[in-house]
């Protein structure tokens, strides 16, 4: 595959992330060129021809932001991919303001760094791969599937994308529910505009609070000054909230009141602002159970589930499996540098597998197993557990008692009846095999 290599600028005053962003993104076939500092940064920028700048923030001398106002002055067709620690997330509210498409949190997997670098470079460097992708398989700003189930989905997403109704997502770990929030935001009348990203999971509860709504100089110690939310930043746009069910009870509230008033007050605020926002929210949780047992607000619960997605598990819709499998193979096979095809054999096995972990389990196995082989992935190079695994269509189960008995007798016919043999090869004493065989 011919395929322009993107040059990526890497800002960073800590030399071993310098090293580590570096590291991933030659993985990832891109060239990056490394500064530790602005002025270096500056010096590179003028010289070369670079497609995209990842910064961090917080810098002695010169900060992120400077840099970021710089490029957006001097290169302002440069996107911009700002990586911040947790303490400086509303940094990152200011670096989108001034210019920076996305932000990555530290740490970040390599996963992640992929997406937002994917999803910042222009369009045109990566037309090869998409129109590569289009030539083959049923894709719908990415989503892949031609299955039923994954039709009458994306049949939802044309229906919700382009009003401002509340989404509730829901469905298995790795069914693409973030991929979806992304298309109903992407595919819609709204795309120009901001879709922000939050995980009530992974953030301290009063954290996220402040985070979401924004909080005014002296609300609470450490606000030193006027800071906006996520929902503010989002206004007129998306704002998708992930792992919804691990919201805690505070924001909970708060977000009823968003969505009932269609208003956000800031922490420390004594007036609302009005607000014109698209909220998606997704869970891996059975939501409505929560609600039963007082982990979740009922009166929450109804408003987000105004329109219901729910994601179905890849067991449910196995006849994607091979366009899926055949996309992740095309995909990471542009970025290793090989065209591999997958054996029928090893097809068969993958088609007769649960995905327990759905199209994210899926991607992985590809994507692990594509680098170790050749120009076939073969059977024999999957993980063991496809080999022996048991398939949903097997439902006769055997006690324990019984295979156990099975066993033994297929041992003693195998010691032509020898019980000494047959109690060593088992690895119990004769007097055990014998109360068995009783
Ligand atoms: N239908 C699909 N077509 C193509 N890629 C998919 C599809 N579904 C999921 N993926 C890919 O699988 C991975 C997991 O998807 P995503 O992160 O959207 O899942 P999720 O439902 O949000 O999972 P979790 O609940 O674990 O956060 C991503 O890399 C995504 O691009
Ligand atoms: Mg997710």
């Amino acid at each position: 595959m011919t395929y322009k290599k993107a040059n990526i600028l890497i800002v960073d005053d800590d030399f071993d992330m310098l090293e580590l962003l570096q590291r991933q993104l030659h993985d990832q076939n891109f060239h990056a060129y490394k500064a530790s500092n602005v002025l270096e940064a500056i010096n590179i920028l003028k010289y070369s021809r670079i497609d995209l700048l990842i910064t961090d923030l917080q810098m002695p001398q010169v900060d992120g932001i400077a840099l970021i106002k710089y490029v957006s002055d001097h290169y302002p067709k440069l996107p911009t991919l700002v990586i911040t620690g947790f303490p400086s997330i509303d940094g990152a509210l200011e670096a989108m303001k001034s210019g920076a498409v996305d932000y990555l949190i530290k740490p970040f997997t390599k996963e992640e760094l992929k997406n937002a670098v994917a999803k910042a470079l222009p369009q045109k460097l990566q037309e090869t791969t998409r129109d590569s992708l289009a030539n083959n398989s049923i894709s719908y700003a990415g989503i892949i599937g031609n299955s039923e189930p994954m039709q009458k989905l994306i049949d939802l997403i044309e229906r919700v994308k382009d009003n401002k109704a509340t989404v509730l997502i829901q469905g298995e770990s790795g069914t693409g529910k973030e991929l979806i929030a992304r298309a109903i935001h992407y595919k819609g009348r709204f795309a120009a505009q901001a879709f922000i990203a939050v995980n009530c999971g992974g953030i301290p509860e009063d954290l996220l609070e402040a985070e979401l709504f924004g909080y005014t100089k002296g609300s609470f110690t450490g606000a030193s000054e006027n800071r906006q939310g996520f929902f503010q930043a989002a206004d007129k746009g998306t704002i998708f909230l992930d792992e919804i069910g691990n919201a805690p009870m505070k924001v909970q509230t708060r977000l009823l009141r968003v969505l009932q008033e269609k208003e956000v007050q800031r922490i420390g605020e004594q007036n609302a602002s009005k607000i014109d926002i698209r909220i998606i929210a997704a869970t891996n949780s059975d939501l409505y159970k929560m609600v039963k047992i007082g982990k979740f607000r009922e009166d929450l619960y109804y408003r987000l589930n105004v329109v219901n997605i729910s994601t179905p598990p890849l067991r449910s819709h196995k006849g994607d499996i091979v366009y899926l499998a055949n996309n992740f193979l095309r995909k990471y096979g542009s970025e290793y540098g090989k065209q591999a095809t997958l054996s029928d054999k090893a097809l068969e096995l993958l088609q007769n597998y649960d995905w327990p972990g759905n199209v994210r389990e899926l991607e992985n196995i590809i994507q692990r197993t594509l680098i170790l082989s050749d120009d076939e992935i073969t059977s024999e190079q999957l993980p063991e557990h496809f080999k022996y695994h048991i398939s949903s269509n097997d439902t006769t189960f055997k006690s324990l008692a019984e295979v156990e008995k099975e066993y033994i007798l297929r041992v003693l016919a195998y010691t032509d009846q020898n019980k000494t043999q047959a109690a060593e090869i088992l690895n119990i004493d004769r007097k055990t095999l014998r109360n068995k065989l009783k």
